[in-house]
């Protein structure tokens, strides 16, 4: 596939090449019970790239108010991990400098407020954005002062003149989410007062290369950023990058620095980090062409180990029913007869069902006694949180399977 199509880049406009496609996928977060599966949603995943801007994105996506709604299925606030990354980050915005006199802060994609509490429990003057009503729920009941609205440019003026302009703009794990992104750039640069700082993070392109995680590409995740895509994104409206910081969660994601042109001096990270993803093709097509390849031979190679060990009468189960595994399942076809069920922690996926593969999801006390031969860690970017609390099932016999960076049994 390397002819251009009638998709069209989301960002420059122009016709995207479609480099990979992963048939037909439902939502990766629509754990579903029987009674819904003859009428679940299915589309078509194609992954495009775009020469201009740089931007790797899918060529469909289902509307945004079909993925964030009021049964949202995904808490911030299931892994401790997680929580004290979100603490260290609110640190650093809070040492930066950014924040003058009386701050602002406002966070879109808040969740249940796992970043913007530590903003909150000081009494700073805050803001969350969070389209999904349940988890702005949690969020409010936590102090944590949210509107439960999509963040636009239209909004970004209401919030103006209810609340002045800000001093910090942070965002994680939800950028990648929007498909309207040149306007909630618009909106950004309205909300933001001359001295402000965005800072923002998400799955990074270079990691997604280098690891072949695939499953980072999934209804919600419309784009997958390099910071030559991001730069090219908010030129636009005249914001530039001032520092990039590589992170290592979920598997490899990059903290984006913005502020108004010629507002702050750039970080020599800046430089660096544009001319490494240079040299690692990230502004070519040919590179996302290869990508495909290895995308490939990883399906082969999982549903090779996995039928090898049912031929053998092993148990397998799977641990995490992640939205990332959805693309996993359906696009490997792994359904019940290989992964009896899945584990997962999170209260409102238990007792339901995988979408489109519909395995079962238990909660996690069923795996502690079910112990199964082999765990498939869909959770691989927790990978150290998870191994550090399973040294009991590890030391029994338990195996785990991960298939990032490469298809393997852990040794
Ligand atoms: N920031 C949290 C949550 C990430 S999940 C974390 O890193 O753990 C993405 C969140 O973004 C969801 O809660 C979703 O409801 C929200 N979201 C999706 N589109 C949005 C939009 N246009 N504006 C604001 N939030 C949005
Ligand atoms: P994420 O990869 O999108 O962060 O989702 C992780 C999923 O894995 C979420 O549904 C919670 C689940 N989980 C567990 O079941 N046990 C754990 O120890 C961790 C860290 C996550």
């Amino acid at each position: 596939m390397s002819n251009r199509s009638t998709w069209k880049c989301r960002i420059s406009g122009e016709p995207l090449f479609p480099v990979l496609d992963f048939g037909l996928q439902p939502l990766g977060n629509g754990f579903l019970l029987p009674e819904q599966f003859d009428k679940e949603y299915f589309f078509h995943m194609q992954v495009g790239f775009d020469p201009e801007s740089k931007m790797f994105q899918l060529l469909e996506q289902p509307n945004p108010e079909q993925m964030f709604h009021e049964n949202y299925a995904f808490f911030s606030g299931t892994s401790r991990f997680m929580a004290a990354h979100f603490e260290e980050f609110a640190n650093r915005v809070k040492s930066s400098g950014c924040l003058k006199t009386d701050p602002f802060v406002v966070e879109l994609g808040c969740n249940d407020g796992i970043l913007l509490r530590h903003f909150a429990k000081e009494g700073m003057h805050h803001l969350g954005v969070e389209p999904s009503r349940n988890v702005a729920t949690v969020a409010n009941e936590q102090g944590v002062s949210t509107i439960s609205e999509f963040f636009t440019a239209e909004l970004a003026e209401q919030i103006v003149k209810e609340h002045g302009q800000a001093d910090a703009f942070l965002a994680a794990n939800v950028m990648c989410h929007i498909p309207t992104i040149r306007n909630v750039v618009k909106g950004i640069k309205t909300l933001l007062k001359p001295t402000g700082v965005v800072q923002f993070e998400d799955p990074y392109l270079g990691d997604v290369l280098r690891k072949t995680s695939y499953d980072q590409l999934y209804d919600e995740h419309v784009f997958l950023f390099s910071a030559l895509s991001i730069q090219y994104l908010f030129a636009l409206e005249d914001l530039e990058l001032i520092d990039l910081q590589p992170q290592g969660t979920h598997g490899g994601s990059m903290r984006y620095v913005l502020a108004h042109q010629g507002a702050y001096p750039q970080q020599p990270s800046v430089a660096a980090i544009l001319s490494e993803e240079k040299a690692q093709g990230l502004d070519r097509l040919e590179t996302f062409q290869a990508f495909a390849q290895q995308v490939a031979r990883s399906k082969t190679e999982l549903q090779e180990l996995l039928s090898d060990l049912k031929r053998q009468g092993k148990k397998i189960a799977g641990y995490g029913a992640t939205s990332k595994s959805t693309t996993i399942l359906n696009y490997c076809g792994i359904g019940p007869d290989v992964v009896d069920y899945i584990s997962d922690t999170t209260p409102i996926k238990q007792g339901k069902y995988s979408p489109g593969t519909h395995i079962p999801v238990q909660p996690y006390e069923h795996f502690q006694q079910d112990r199964p031969d082999y765990a498939v860690l869909f959770a691989w970017n927790h990978q150290q949180e998870i191994l550090a609390k399973e040294l009991g099932y590890t030391q029994s016999g338990g195996q785990w399977i991960v298939h990032v960076p490469q298809v393997q049994i852990l040794k």
